[in-house]
């Protein structure tokens, strides 16, 4: 029953999350923190001394993850691990990840000062480049850790100037050839827990302050390039032109069409569009464009993928417009266990508060751990729903109830 009873420090936690803040803020708006970048390692460098404060031994693993480890009563036992991420998305939020690293060190730190005895190692985990916004690579730490990243990976995502994410770590000062090393052995991990703020509607709008997650939606990431002919806006007459922007127009609203025709739990986004060469008396000859295809259902998934694919062929044959569609990413939706489930629940209801299940229309590491170990996924409310943008936001007092659950649960197995 340590879970009712110990207490865990929301100020403490608040002021953490405020700390975490000061690094990466954007002059256009929220929080822009990439990996590898100065303000993504001042803030890595602070969680390392919040997770040396609460008495963990701290290794950063030769992709840039970095990892606490609080050793148990019997060292050869699996450990029971948490974690998340404290990379952004442009522009995004305060909390998305970086509450979900706050509160395993939180949940730590209380087992320490309340002397808690522990058969099994705990490890907190701060994964790196989980967003995947600066190199493409999405939730690369524990991709990383399951030996799902190769050398050649690491030579072909790049970021927008042009450098790639092998010599990111390799100005980092790390040595991604020991990634092999660096693979996490079966049986390494008892359990992992992610606490994460929901970044959608349903707990804020139902007013519930914790969510159960049963399963984990997944991205395809495409990108497709589209190349027409580049001609005088003034000169060209309509019927004679190669147009990739109005090409690319059709096929942003084929995506959406699509996705909505398909099923409410499937969506689909252009997010990123650039024209080329962009200037206003130039008919566009060029376009890149990236769509991120989601689902929980991995066959509905990619029968949207084929549709798209197909509209973008069908519009680009009919305007002799040339294409390439290249998939960057292809992360697999994930359930999760039913066991983990209760133990949250349980935990839940020993700490007296609300809660539901929850499908998670976001990734996380949590689905690639679920590759390894039973993972159990805590979400806390969004306000509005809104996230990756500058307004999100949690309140402290949901913050605090999802923490201790969290804590609860870990202690159920620790
Ligand atoms: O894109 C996502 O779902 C997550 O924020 N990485
Ligand atoms: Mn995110
Ligand atoms: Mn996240």
């Amino acid at each position: 029953m340590h879970g009712v009873t110990v207490k865990i420090d929301p100020m403490r936690m608040k002021r953490r999350l405020d700390a975490l803040a000061e690094f990466g803020r954007d002059p256009q708006g929220g929080w822009t923190r990439y990996s590898f970048t100065p303000e993504y390692i001042q803030a890595q460098n602070l969680v390392k001394e919040w997770l040396e404060e609460a008495g963990m031994k701290v290794r950063l693993d030769p992709v840039g993850n970095l990892v606490g480890r609080l050793e148990g009563i019997d060292g050869t036992l699996p450990a029971v691990a948490m974690g998340s991420h404290i990379d952004t998305v442009k522009n995004g939020g305060k909390f998305d990840g970086n509450l979900g690293v706050v509160a395993a060190v939180e949940v730590v730190q209380t087992i320490v000062e309340n002397h808690i005895a522990h058969r099994h190692p705990i490890e907190v985990i701060v994964f790196v480049e989980e967003e995947g916004a600066r190199f493409g690579s999405v939730m690369l730490g524990s991709r990383a850790m399951l030996g799902l990243v190769t050398l050649e990976d690491l030579h072909k995502h790049h970021d927008e100037a042009g450098i790639t994410l092998y010599q990111a770590l390799r100005s980092m000062g790390l040595s991604p050839e020991k990634i092999p090393a660096s693979v996490v052995p079966p049986g390494y991990y008892k359990a992992f827990f992610e606490m994460h703020i929901e970044q959608g509607a349903i707990l804020d709008s139902m007013n519930i302050p914790v969510g159960i997650v049963e399963g984990i939606a997944a991205p395809v990431w495409l990108a497709i390039r589209i190349t027409g002919r580049a001609d005088h806006a003034g000169t060209t007459p309509m019927n004679l032109r190669r147009d990739a922007l109005s090409a690319a127009a059709e096929i942003v609203l084929a995506v959406e069409k699509i996705a909505r025709e398909t099923d409410k739990s499937t969506v689909a986004t252009v997010g990123r569009l650039q024209v080329k060469p962009g200037g206003i008396n130039i008919v566009p000859g060029e376009v890149k464009m990236t769509v991120d295809i989601r689902d929980i259902d991995v066959q509905r998934r990619q029968t949207v993928v084929k549709k798209i694919e197909d509209a973008v062929k069908v519009v680009c044959q009919r305007r002799e417009i040339s294409y390439e569609i290249n998939e960057i990413v292809r992360i697999e939706p994930v359930m999760l266990p039913a066991k983990m489930r209760q133990l949250i629940a349980s935990a839940a209801e020993e700490v007296n508060v609300p809660y539901c299940k929850i499908i998670s229309g976001a990734s996380h590491d949590a689905q690639i751990m679920a590759q390894i170990t039973p993972v159990g996924m805590i979400f806390a409310p969004s306000k509005g729903g809104l996230s990756h943008c500058p307004q999100e936001y949690t309140e402290l007092e949901d913050i605090a109830v999802c923490t201790r659950v969290l804590l609860s649960s870990v202690l159920k197995i620790i």
